[in-house]
């Protein structure tokens, strides 16, 4: 086994710094991280803003769902003292300052979470308007945000995380419906994947990235199922790993 493996800050270096914030893309970098994941809902009036939950609640000092508070609202929140009071000047960022900022040294897997309409496509226009689309790979659960995108921007590298959950048994009709739509990606659940799973969708002609990785031996175990990638909130265990093991990291 002596293939790359591309290692994908989730949500940034999330095990250290609040997810989805400057904060913890700049740690992942720091880290030597080259991929950095995020997620995308809409603001009331419009604007793309990186958080992941479809409410405030969790990871802001806000309350309520991030599609009904304006761009200003949502930048006035503090989006750090939950996870540290280090951290209280984080706030929610927008897309375009996040693209803009570390497009052009780190690729970005940003995920469609938001289910506002035409949010797939609002990504691409934005996108496109940067100039960033080599840099980008659009993942989403939502198989319709996916087919929206490659309707709308066919040149967008897509990858499509597979929406099956802990204990489920492995559904080929996820295939079939990723062939008739070309996306680039399936992006299977950590504990799904298996080096007969991970040969079968190479040659199928998909690029196989792990999600899920919630400990080192679900790490280790992707790691040698062969695929291509994987999200992880500890990216630097990931980068040491695989430096031990004489592996490439892309
Ligand atoms: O790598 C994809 C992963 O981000 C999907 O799960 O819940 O973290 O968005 P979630
Ligand atoms: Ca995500």
């Amino acid at each position: 086994m002596s293939k790359k493996i591309t290692n994908i800050a989730h949500r940034g270096a999330s095990s250290y710094a609040p997810e989805n914030t400057k904060a913890a893309f700049d740690l992942a970098i720091e880290m030597g991280v080259k991929h950095i994941e995020l997620d995308v809902h809409s603001s009331k009036d419009n604007h793309l803003v990186v958080i992941h939950d479809d409410t405030l609640d969790r990871t802001t000092n806000g309350q309520g769902n991030v599609k009904d508070f304006t761009l200003k609202e949502l930048q006035s929140l503090d989006a750090g003292s939950w996870f540290s009071e280090k951290y209280s000047n984080e706030n929610i960022c927008t897309l375009e300052e996040i693209i803009s900022k570390y497009a052009e040294s780190t690729h970005l897997h940003i995920e469609i979470k938001g289910r506002t309409l035409n949010l797939a496509q609002k990504t691409c226009t934005l996108i496109r308007s940067l100039e960033a689309t080599d840099m980008v790979t659009i993942t989403s659960f939502w198989k319709d945000s996916l087919v929206e995108t490659k309707n709308f921007a066919p040149e967008m590298k897509t990858g499509w995380l597979v929406p099956m959950g802990p204990g489920s048994k492995w559904d080929n009709e996820i295939v079939e419906i990723s062939k008739k739509y070309e996306f680039d990606q399936i992006c299977p659940r950590a504990e799904l994947v298996t080096k007969t799973l991970v040969s079968n969708l190479h040659r199928e002609g998909f690029e196989v990235r792990c999600h899920g990785v919630f400990t080192e031996d679900l790490m280790r175990s992707v790691v040698s199922s062969g695929a291509d990638g994987m999200t992880i909130n500890f990216p630097d265990k990931l980068n040491a790993y695989l430096n031990q093991k004489g592996i490439e990291v892309d």
